[in-house]
């Protein structure tokens, strides 16, 4: 008999206990593009402060970069062992065309005159643009991580394994992906691909804090 309750199963709790931080992916199974499409389009239905979305999505197959990717992130072995390399690149900084963009975009898709958003365009430039360029990085690289969890939520409830990972240096991943020129930063990264029966860290018990110590109830 289950003891899944109809929450657990609605929200996917089974899904994300069923989830680890892959190690070893097998690299003979591969995702389709129909299912890497799936958790794309996870990632890009993200919310984002004022819904800016100030980051780039760059989605890596090809051997040779995932080669020097692995090599500027510990040589860690999901870099090459997975199907995709999925980076977040934040906007490290930004100016305001930043918030022209994207009014733009609101006013195409909500077929609105640009001109009926001119107090939110003010609004958002207003609390934005003087902001010191690291607190912008910041902020940005925070939006990012939420189109993370998108992703591997959605890649959890597909039975697709993960490995979220910061343990790169920055500036080579930068410069392997040619951020930089475009005011662009790598934030973090998602592996995505299928778990090697090899990986032991599968069998591991979850480690969370219990609610008690997690949960402040006032
Ligand atoms: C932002 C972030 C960065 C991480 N970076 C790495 C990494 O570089 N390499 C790695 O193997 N795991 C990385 N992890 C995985 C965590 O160690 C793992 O999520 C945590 O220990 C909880 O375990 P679980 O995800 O297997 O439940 C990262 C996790 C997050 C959320």
């Amino acid at each position: 008999m289950s003891t899944v309750t109809q929450n657990e199963m609605h929200i996917g709790l089974e899904a994300l206990k069923w989830r680890y931080a892959t190690k070893r992916f097998n690299p003979e199974r591969e995702l389709t593009e129909e299912t890497l499409n799936s958790l794309l389009e996870a990632a890009r239905l993200a919310p984002s402060s004022y819904g800016l979305q100030p980051y780039r999505i760059f989605v890596i197959r090809d051997r040779a970069i995932r080669e020097k990717l692995r090599e500027a992130a510990w040589n860690q072995p999901q870099l090459t062992e997975a199907s995709y390399v999925v980076v977040f690149a934040h906007n490290a900084d930004f100016g305001p065309e930043l918030v022209d963009d994207y009014i733009d975009l609101v006013a195409r898709e909500r077929k609105t005159n640009k001109e009926n958003l001119s107090g939110y365009a003010d609004f958002m430039k207003s609390k934005l643009l003087d902001l010191p360029r690291e607190a912008k990085s910041n902020w940005t690289a925070r939006q990012a991580y939420i189109a993370l969890g998108n992703l591997m939520y959605a890649a959890a409830e597909m039975g697709v394994d993960s490995c979220p990972m910061e343990g790169f240096e920055t500036e080579k991943v930068n410069e392997i992906l040619g951020l930089e020129v475009q005011g662009l930063s790598a934030a973090v990264i998602a592996t995505v691909g299928y778990r090697s029966e090899d990986d032991v860290t599968q069998h591991y018990p979850k480690v969370r804090k219990s609610p008690e110590v997690l949960f402040e109830y006032l």
